[in-house]
């Protein structure tokens, strides 16, 4: 026996945390699911249900939002189902649910996320009409074995070239260097492949960022050729786990094929190795050639990963 209400702050975090985490490859905490439900960034649209048993125990969840940066129409949708309680009719009880807040706001395409290993999920989203989008996987680097004296050059080499390797904190995260880091993170963001949004504007990078509880100037890592900012590698340390994520690695397209992404991300796993990191993460997408060899010369092994998905309502 299962019925649907709103997701409620206080007492749904560690449950919701729970379903979500049978499908994360990083596990999302307690206060991550509490800023969640209760701070919602300006303009956003969204839905929070949750399923719970008898006992009102959190047993499924299903989110959908709008965010302000979306194409009108567009929606990200996402339900999930505790292991235990799967096979008895919870998703396809919050998927309706959840199309009933998608036709309230005229929703035109609806984006999901599956993982790349979980059959069901898979059939699951075809039957409702998702399409496979894009494959994005997360791959992984063991610092603890890395060595880096194949590249011992690489940043000599840049250096000779002019360019130099530093972190935010270096220039003291000056407002006026947080919207110069901003500013190149904009321009490379642009040309991610399948990126199709029009991108943060500084007001909500700020948001993002600067204001996120993981933000550290110094893991903010940027390539400058004199006075001009012409790369960026930001880390996000996840210090408990001895683990660490590479958020963004983006070279303006001017500087590209000199070997400054690398040096960025020599400079990035020396900082982690600083910090005591043992394993480096990144997101890999299936479209980006230039980036999945990068990763691959440095020896980062690929995990399992998601599909994205799409369906058009007509
Ligand atoms: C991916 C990106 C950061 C690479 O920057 P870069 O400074 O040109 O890369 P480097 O010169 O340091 O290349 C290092 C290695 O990566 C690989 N590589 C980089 N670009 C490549 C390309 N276009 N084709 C094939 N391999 C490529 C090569 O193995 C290269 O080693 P090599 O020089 O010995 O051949 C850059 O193309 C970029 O900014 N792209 C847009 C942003 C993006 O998609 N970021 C990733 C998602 S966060």
């Amino acid at each position: 026996m299962f019925h649907l209400r709103p997701a409620l702050p206080a007492t749904d975090e560690p449950g919701i945390a729970s379903v979500v985490n049978a499908f994360e490859q990083n596990p999302v905490s307690v206060e991550t699911v509490r800023e969640w439900l209760t701070h919602d960034a300006p303009g956003r649209i969204s839905y929070r249900r949750v399923a719970v048993n008898k006992e009102d125990a959190v047993v499924g969840y299903a989110v959908s939002v709008h965010e302000t940066w979306d194409p009108e129409g567009q929606f990200y949708a996402w339900a999930g189902v505790a292991p235990a309680w799967r096979g008895r009719g919870i998703g396809a009880a919050l998927y309706s649910d959840m199309c009933e807040f998608l036709k309230h706001h005229n929703a035109g395409t609806v984006t999901s996320e599956v993982r790349d290993d979980c059959a069901v999920s898979q059939a699951f989203a075809s039957r409702r009409g998702f399409e496979h989008d894009r494959h994005l996987f997360q791959s992984s680097l063991n610092l603890e074995h890395f060595d880096d004296s194949p590249y011992a050059q690489t940043i000599e080499d840049n250096a000779a070239s002019g360019i130099r390797i530093h972190s935010l904190a270096d220039f003291g995260d000056t407002p006026e260097a947080r919207r110069k880091l901003y500013e190149v993170n904009a321009i490379t963001d642009r040309d991610v492949p399948g990126w199709s949004r029009p991108g943060l504007s500084f007001e909500e990078f700020n948001e993002w960022v600067y204001e996120s509880g993981w933000y550290r100037p110094d893991g903010q890592l940027l390539a400058a050729d004199g006075d001009r900012w012409v790369g960026i590698c930001a880390v996000r340390l996840y210090p408990e786990a001895r683990q660490a994520f590479n958020v963004h690695t983006g070279v303006i397209r001017t500087y590209r094929r000199r070997r400054i992404a690398l040096a960025l991300k020599l400079a990035a796993i020396r900082y982690d190795r600083g910090k005591g990191v043992r394993s480096l993460s990144t997101h890999n997408d299936s479209m980006n050639g230039p980036m999945l060899a990068l990763n691959r010369k440095l020896g980062y092994v690929p995990e399992p990963g998601r599909y994205t998905l799409r369906k058009t309502i007509k």
